[in-house]
């Protein structure tokens, strides 16, 4: 891109003030800068400025949401569950999906929080857990699942060096796919992009929401179809419990005939830092932990918390509803930041909020699905995530969490593990008790 091919790119969506400090770039500043400029798409600069007006997608009101219906699986309701979904893998239609774009900040993590070691013997990191489930999953029932992985600019390299460097944990590359999200420029309260030196523009990542139009732009979407997948089970990087392709969550989607399934867990306290997805309005939609009032939080029915559900955004879609979803625009969440900024050619730190960073959110596409279901689980089993450097969801709390389950697995194949013994079991030597047992090491 020229000059003059920014002047008027940056003119088609009021933003000629970008190119103010121009004349005293190097040559090298001016290049990065016509390069910002040319990822930059004027329609979507637009539609943040737009949102500014209208306060984003928080501004919907949830007051009189409903809480959903939400199934729990016994007997031979889960048996049928677990035989469909057995079907789907079998069949090869079932893909993982990783959001791993986002920033460890709370953590206090500098790289790409996938490379955070959890292992509590090994050291091993939070990828390891994930991608060793996926091969033992794909080995268990004789067909590949692709593993699709976003990553941001910031994160992408070192996300691919840390594969690489672990032998992709065992799984084969050709079944990785690594995909980046979007970044948004940030914006003055009146629609201006923010210069954070004279010649940058200030970016920050599109949030998981992203997802959609990265999926689309990387070919993911399009490999999905060529491998004839139908189930997409997306996944957190924080949370090395979440059971990957679980069998009873897809088969009780495909059996639901749901575009759009989410597992839920009862809240551990009215304040957990977790979605709830409501009923408004007839159509279900995701209400962000911070978008609750505190009477809505406190609300009971029969004793318990009347939206007592959270979701540790574990979810499944369907493929072809992603697909669909990809071609539209989704709705702007707005964060007031503290966001360095040029005055007078200088660099001003603001130690106030200034500025907006823009966010899109996986589940704003919940509304749109022509179905949807919702099904329980028990947290201690498969949510427990690393959010924190300290205190609730911690590494230490995780790490604890995730001794415990592999003792219940333990115990269930018939071997009790004193307290104090250090525990770690690799998913890919075995994902459940049973797996144990068929080991042999294990004497039931
Ligand atoms: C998130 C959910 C919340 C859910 C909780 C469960 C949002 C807005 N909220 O909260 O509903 O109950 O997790 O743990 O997501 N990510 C990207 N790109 C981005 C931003 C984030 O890939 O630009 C990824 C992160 O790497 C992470 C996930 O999205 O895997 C969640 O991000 P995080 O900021 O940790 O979300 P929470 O606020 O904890």
């Amino acid at each position: 891109m020229n000059l003059a091919e920014a002047k008027k790119r940056l003119a088609a969506c009021g933003q000629e003030h970008v190119l103010e400090y121009w004349k005293g770039l190097s040559k090298a500043e001016r290049s990065a800068l016509l390069a910002q400029v040319a990822a930059i798409d004027p329609k979507s600069v637009k539609a943040c400025a737009a949102a500014l007006g209208g306060g984003g997608a928080a501004a919907v009101d949830t007051s009189r949401g409903l809480a959903p219906k939400v199934a729990e699986l016994k007997g031979a309701a889960l048996a049928r569950a677990v035989a469909a979904g057995e079907r789907e893998l079998k069949a090869g239609r079932v893909a993982a999906l990783l959001v791993a774009g986002g920033q460890g900040s709370r953590l206090g993590y500098d790289g790409p929080k996938g490379c955070y070691s959890i292992g509590p013997v090994t050291g091993a990191p939070l990828f390891h857990f994930h991608a060793r489930k996926i091969l033992a999953r794909s080995r268990r029932y004789g067909k590949p699942i692709p593993f699709y992985v976003m990553t941001s600019e910031a994160n992408n390299a070192a996300t691919v060096e840390c594969f690489r460097a672990n032998g992709y944990f065992g799984l084969d590359p050709k079944d990785v796919f690594f995909f980046t999200q979007g970044m948004w420029p940030g914006m003055t309260k009146d629609g201006k992009i923010i210069l954070d030196a004279p010649g940058h523009i200030f970016m920050s990542p599109d949030g998981h929401g992203g997802l959609l139009a990265a999926l689309k732009r990387s070919g993911a979407l399009d490999d999905m179809k060529r491998r004839g997948i139908r189930s997409v089970f997306f996944f957190q990087v924080d949370n090395p419990l979440v059971e990957i392709a679980d069998p009873a969550f897809v088969g009780y989607h495909v059996l639901e005939r749901s575009e759009y399934s989410l597992k839920l867990c009862a809240k551990r306290d009215p304040f957990e830092k977790v979605g709830m997805p409501m009923l408004v309005g007839g159509r279900y939609r995701m209400v962000e932990y911070t978008e609750m009032t505190k009477e809505q939080c406190l609300r009971k029915k029969g004793g318990k918390l009347y939206y007592l559900y959270g979701s540790p955004a574990i979810h499944v879609f369907d493929r072809a509803f992603l697909a669909r979803e990809a071609a539209k625009a989704m709705p702007l969440h707005l964060a007031f930041k503290k966001i360095p900024y040029v005055a007078g050619g200088k660099v001003v730190k603001p130690a106030e909020p200034n500025g907006y960073k823009f966010e899109k959110f996986i589940f704003d596409i919940l509304p749109n699905a022509r179905r949807a279901a919702f099904l329980a689980f028990a947290q201690k089993d498969e949510f427990s995530p690393v959010k924190n450097a300290e205190g609730n969801d911690s590494p230490a709390t995780c790490r604890a969490d995730m001794r415990a389950k592999w003792a219940r697995m333990l115990a269930a194949a018939g071997v009790k593990v004193p307290e104090s013994m250090p525990l770690e079991i690799d998913p890919a030597y075995a994902l459940d008790a049973d797996d144990l047992v068929r080991r042999g090491l294990v004497l039931g």
